[in-house]
């Protein structure tokens, strides 16, 4: 049976296998293009025929050639390639740019008025337009002000700033944020941003109006003379099309949030409907003046150091080592230099790509010291809690602030704080022994908290200035969940943040925080930062650990005595009648009881 079923078979697929290719033959329309153009006549009589003939007759008609793709091939200026791509600059949505505006004229403010050693007084105001979603948004500091010749190139052209060319911590770095934003007014109302400047009393204010070209990145301005009653300061004021909303990921959160980590500010904050919000000082201490550092030769990639050599003014080899880089003496650069087997002497300029090469591989294989620490400010584990505190009322605080570390080359700081349960959670132990409830704190008071039910509530800071966006592409978001809450008491869904009343802090300091892109709002998952990450909120998970399972002793205890207090006054009564107590003996003995029971029972 089988044999005679498995000739059948063959015969069956041999005839398949023909059917199929006379099939395939006949319709070539469904086969690959080149097959279609071999055989068009007999299957695609619907299309018309001249066509088809035109196409294979001449050379293909409407295709490209190298020189029709040079008459369009030009310069795209900056400007062009992110009015296209707005969503990388966080321009993505009128609700975000809204955010993005402010957050970029806070920061700009923030940075100038610490570099100038300026407590910072900010004004930051939304006013509705008379047309539907448009708003103007106005933030005012009392910085240094802008010198005027500078005004139009930094509100008019996208990659114009001071910070970039600089290791040194602040809170803008790559000289995109204020110009964006003005850009991005420009282009959904056609106004232009305003901007009033004074940089000392005895200087006039100066108003400016600030168009940006975008087709040359350049700014078209007019300005004037003005009356301003602050001695030094700037005003930017920018009309756009937005959305104003509260809650999360709003400028009102924002606001808080920088209130929180940047105690020594002082913000007004008057939103859309006419409501004014103060944020007061919380010290009248700036954070300690950050140093600007030289790049740590184990940061620098081939391309840069090429650029460093022929850009370099210094005269031998060994000099330039030593002044364009952090760490290296005469010794490491001597080190260096016999490692690539390179003279000491030889000019940086006239060094050979072939050379580069092994001047880089010898840099990376010389010991070097690790970078100084003293260009990061971090916000200090004291002013941190102080910062939470005032923000929050919980049942438990715990801040940690890690010593510096270092990712390609560039130093960083890792912090974190957070704040658990509601105040008044967690039953007290008074020093006779007694379990007392503590006062519950207001709901108002314990709103950042979140239910009980839901994930924690993790607040991201990169350099003082809070993230509120990406948070599932940022380093910060990968090491919390990456951490195992469940040993500290929390539950946590498996990969996700852990369940609990609690806010976490998590901020990361360096001279060059690496974003993910330039909307500045996810931080890159360097293994080293990773670690440091984890490491900081490991420390304080531990400690929050101890006090969960210190408050569920409590708890247990204290519902062990209540069976107690229950039956100690039947204890009394029995005791009184069998050994003929008074009244006032028998209380009395009872409270001995309950003292001695308060004192013996160990938590
Ligand atoms: N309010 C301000 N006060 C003083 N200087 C400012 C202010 N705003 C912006 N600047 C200057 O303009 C530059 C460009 O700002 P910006 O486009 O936001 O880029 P970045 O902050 O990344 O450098 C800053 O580097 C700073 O020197
Ligand atoms: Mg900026």
């Amino acid at each position: 049976m089988p044999r005679t079923m498995g000739k059948k078979k063959k015969k069956k697929k041999k005839l398949v296998k023909r059917v199929k290719k006379k099939k395939a033959k006949s319709d070539s329309s469904s086969a690959t293009p080149a097959k279609r153009k071999k055989e068009p006549a007999k299957t695609t009589a619907a299309k018309p025929e001249p066509e088809k003939r035109s196409r294979r007759a001449s050379k293909p008609q409407g295709k490209a050639t190298a020189e029709s793709m040079a008459k369009a091939q030009r310069e795209i200026s900056v400007s062009e390639f992110f009015t296209k791509n707005r969503h990388l600059l966080g321009f993505d949505s009128p609700r975000r740019a809204l955010l993005t505006t402010v957050k970029e004229a806070v920061d700009n403010s923030l940075d100038a008025c610490e570099e100038a050693g300026i407590l910072p007084d900010l004004l930051v105001e939304l006013q509705a337009m008379k047309a539907e979603n448009r708003y103007t948004v106005i933030v005012e500091d009392n910085g240094p002000g802008i010198v005027k010749t500078q005004i139009p190139n930094i509100f008019g052209k996208l990659l114009y700033g001071s910070k970039f060319h600089r290791l040194r911590q602040s809170r803008g770095q790559q000289g995109i944020g204020i110009s964006a934003a003005g850009m991005y007014g420009q282009l959904t109302t056609g106004n232009a941003v305003r901007i009033t400047s004074r940089t000392g009393r005895k200087r006039a204010a100066h108003y400016f109006e600030v168009r940006l070209n975008t087709a040359k990145n350049k700014p078209d301005t007019n300005d004037r003379e003005v009356e301003w009653d602050k001695d030094h300061g700037t005003r930017v004021e920018i009309d756009m099309e937005a959305e104003y909303r509260r809650g999360m990921r709003s400028v009102d959160e924002y606001l808080k949030q920088t209130a929180v980590s940047n105690p020594h500010v002082h913000i007004v904050y008057k939103d859309p409907g006419g409501n004014e919000t103060v944020y007061e000082r919380g010290t009248k201490e700036l954070p300690h003046e950050t140093k600007e550092i030289k790049p740590h030769p184990y940061g620098v990639e081939l391309g840069l150091l090429l650029k460093m050599l022929q850009d370099s003014k210094e005269r031998t080899l060994t000099s330039f080592l030593k002044h364009e880089f952090s760490r290296v003496g005469d010794r490491v650069a001597k080190e260096i230099c016999d490692t690539a087997k390179l003279s000491p002497r030889g000019r940086p300029s006239r060094i050979a790509k072939s050379e580069v090469e092994s001047l880089h591989a010898a840099i990376n294989k010389v010991k070097i010291l690790a970078p100084p620490t003293n260009c990061i400010a971090a916000i200090g584990e004291e002013t941190l809690l102080a910062g939470l505190k005032k923000e929050v009322k919980a049942d438990f605080y715990v801040s940690t602030t890690r010593s510096p570390s270092v990712y390609r080359g560039n130093p960083f700081v890792v912090e974190a704080a957070l704040a658990y349960g509601r105040e008044g959670d967690t039953m007290e132990v008074t020093e006779t022994g007694k379990i007392v409830a503590r006062k519950k704190a207001s709901a108002a008071d314990t709103e950042l908290l979140g239910a009980g039910d839901e994930t924690i509530k993790l607040v991201r800071y990169a350099n003082r200035v809070p993230l509120q966006f990406q948070a599932g592409g940022c380093a910060i978001t990968k090491a919390v969940t990456g951490v195992n809450w469940r040993s500290y008491g929390l539950q946590q869904p498996r990969g996700a943040l852990p369940v609990g009343p609690m806010v976490l802090i998590v901020h990361i300091a360096s001279v060059w925080v690496p974003f993910t892109s330039e909307s500045k709002e996810a931080i890159a998952s360097y293994p080293e930062i990773i670690k440091e990450l984890k490491l900081a909120i490991q420390e304080c998970g531990r400690k929050l650990g101890t006090h969960i399972r210190k408050g569920r002793r409590i708890a247990t205890e204290h519902q062990k005595r209540s069976y107690i207090e229950k039956y100690l006054p039947h204890i009394g009564i029995g005791l009184q009648e069998i050994l003929g107590l008074s009244d006032k003996v028998r209380d009395k003995d009872v409270e001995i009881l309950r003292g001695v029971l308060e004192r013996s029972r160990k938590i």
